[in-house]
């Protein structure tokens, strides 16, 4: 029996299978740019999108994705099934599988508990964000993004500035960064690192005043304040002083270089709502609504892999 196409976390895919992702993900970029934006790959299959903590972009972008492949996708909301009436959240999905359903979409606030709901489900699960663990698609699209700005990764420098110690996304681009031969560079003060950090076997820095005018790509993360069961730093003000991108800093930064962010953006905190306002409009560098855009292309890949 085949093995099911489970992605909760980029670990199997090597340099060539995510090449290959990234080549689908361009073909179906350009189907995105038509009138019609349909295709009927995945007619006939039903997806579930189970949310079960908060999120815009990747829940509505999986939707779309389901969509532009002509897939039926149903939105779970959690707040109004029987988990209110005291069912365990794995037979919500056993439930859900009884109704003959395709592929599972999943987000938790727990780390590494969509692993134990994949070995449960006869079909294919995908990770849309598990806790402090893993975001694999928002991986995929962030190097989507850097592909087709850059063309190639090799030798590209990225200082990836933040939150490391809450941030999923974090952990997936660095693993995800480093196997394609980007040069990441960390840049949070101790606080904000895991404790077993060496294991990521990047650079650190402790402002980003270090690393701003030689970076290509300048990664913000978001301050996980839902993540935080203490006060990880001081105060607004000192995270501006060394963590912050305002519009001083991004003069520092090479013409060709770019700024992204997983997004809900901290306006203020990471990035200056003076910087976020020069987005699409006088600085092309700042790609946080490319990413947004890729998502879906990215999405469409994904599920098709994993149906396909
Ligand atoms: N980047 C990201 O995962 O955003 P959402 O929480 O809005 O899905």
């Amino acid at each position: 029996m085949c093995e099911k196409k489970d992605i909760l976390s980029l670990d199997k895919f090597n340099a060539g299978d995510i090449s290959d992702l990234l080549v689908q993900t361009d073909s179906f970029a350009e189907i995105l740019k038509r009138d019609v934006k349909k295709v009927p790959a995945l007619r006939g299959k039903t997806i579930i999108n189970l949310f079960f903590e908060p999120s815009t972009r990747t829940k509505v972008s999986f939707e779309i994705a389901a969509k532009r492949l002509s897939a039926d996708l149903i939105n779970f909301s959690s707040s109004s099934s029987s988990l209110k009436k005291g069912e365990t959240e794995i037979d919500t999905l056993k439930t859900i599988n009884a109704m003959k359903i395709d592929l599972v979409i999943i987000r938790h606030s727990d780390s590494g508990y969509i692993n134990y709901f994949a070995e449960k489900m006869p079909v294919p699960v995908i990770n849309a964000g598990d806790g402090k663990h893993e975001h694999p698609t928002q991986a995929l699209l962030d190097l989507y993004t850097i592909f087709k700005k850059f063309t190639n990764f090799n030798g590209l420098k990225v200082g990836m500035v933040g939150d490391i110690q809450n941030s999923r996304v974090a952990r997936s681009d660095i693993t995800l960064f480093k196997k394609m031969g980007m040069d990441v560079t960390v840049v949070a003060p101790s606080m904000l690192l895991p404790e077993n950090f060496e294991y990521f076997g990047v650079k650190t820095a402790s402002c980003i005043d270090d690393i701003i005018s030689d970076v290509d790509i300048l990664y913000m993360l978001r301050m996980q304040f839902e993540r935080q069961d203490k006060k990880f730093y001081p105060s607004v003000a000192e995270y501006n002083r060394f963590l912050s991108l305002n519009s001083q800093r991004l003069g520092l930064m090479k013409k060709d270089s770019i700024v992204m962010h997983p997004g809900p953006v901290n306006r203020g905190i990471e990035i200056s709502d003076e910087v976020m306002e020069m987005q699409d409009i006088t600085d092309s560098r700042i790609c946080i609504n490319d990413q947004v855009t890729n998502g879906v292309a990215v999405r469409m890949a994904v599920l098709y892999y994993a149906l396909s």
